[in-house]
């Protein structure tokens, strides 16, 4: 896979370092972007030493307007041609709606939603121009119900499943592919830095396991996969069930 080109956000730690190990594994060369900067100096040298792979870092905060548009002229400057975009970055924060800081509440569309719809436009024209090309978009379980007390965020998901789906439907054909992954609970830093109690329980999944299992669907182009069944099980049941109830039994979990 030498001279093919991974772009994936939020790679310095958790599902996203999970993805840049399989991807360096199979030989891709890979752009990082996070906003640790030193952080991902390391994952860098990490993966060049252990897989002999070619890895760009952009140090970008995705909350910032026009961060977007900074990674596709960055690399369109250095003619690096994205074969595969990884829009994983994203976070969340709990809470009532109206006790967080309106400025907070816009970085987190700007990061989970913004961010992602704008790196797709930018780099999904060269890829069906290729005939060839790949889009993995990491949503959640959250996606299927309403989510009181982490509105913003379930929300955030809600969207990015719908396009993600709807993406996957308008390309299909081209060559190029739009894959959904939908993780639940998952450990990594996403539970501290949302202010989360850290859950545990059987529902808890390691990291590295929900990378293999979206690397899995990406590669054959699948357009949804939610990781796990346990997980497959609680959103059927969050679909199924009336969106009132859905919404209160995400209260339960949620509210502090
Ligand atoms: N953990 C879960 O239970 C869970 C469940 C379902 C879905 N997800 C989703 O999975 C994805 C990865 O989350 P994770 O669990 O791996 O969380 P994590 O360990 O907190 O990692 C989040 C990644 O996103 C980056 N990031 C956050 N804000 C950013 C910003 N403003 N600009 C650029 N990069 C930013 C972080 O790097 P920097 O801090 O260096 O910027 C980090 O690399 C997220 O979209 C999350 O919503 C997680």
């Amino acid at each position: 896979m030498a001279g093919k080109w991974v772009l994936i956000t939020g790679a310095s730690q958790g599902i996203g370092y999970e993805l840049t190990r399989l991807f360096a594994q199979d030989g891709y060369d890979l752009v990082l972007v996070a906003r640790d900067r030193e952080r991902l100096a390391q994952v860098s040298d990490e993966l060049k030493t252990r897989h002999r792979v070619n890895v760009k870092v952009l140090a970008k905060d995705l909350a910032v307007p026009g961060a977007s548009r900074e990674i596709f002229e960055d690399l369109s400057r250095e003619q690096v041609p994205v074969s595969i975009l990884v829009n994983n970055a994203g976070f969340g924060f709990q809470g009532p709606f109206v006790a967080h800081e309106l400025q907070r509440e816009l970085d987190l569309i700007q990061v989970n939603v913004t961010a992602l719809v704008e790196l797709s436009r930018l780099f999904l024209p060269p890829m069906l121009a290729r005939r060839e090309g790949r889009i993995l978009n990491v949503a959640s379980t959250a996606a299927f119900q309403p989510g009181p007390f982490m509105a913003l965020y379930y929300a955030s998901k809600a969207f990015v499943y719908s396009f993600s789906c709807a993406l996957a439907e308008e390309v299909s054909g081209s060559g190029v592919t739009v894959t959904a992954l939908c993780p639940g609970l998952t450990r990594s830093q996403f539970h501290a830095r949302a202010g989360l109690k850290r859950p545990g329980g059987i529902l808890m999944m390691e990291a590295d396991k929900v990378a293999r299992i979206g690397y899995r669907a990406l590669m054959r182009g699948k357009p949804i996969v939610i990781a796990g069944v346990l997980n497959k099980l609680a959103s059927a049941g969050a679909k199924a069930a009336p969106t009132r109830l859905a919404a209160r039994v995400a209260r339960k979990f949620n509210e502090p």
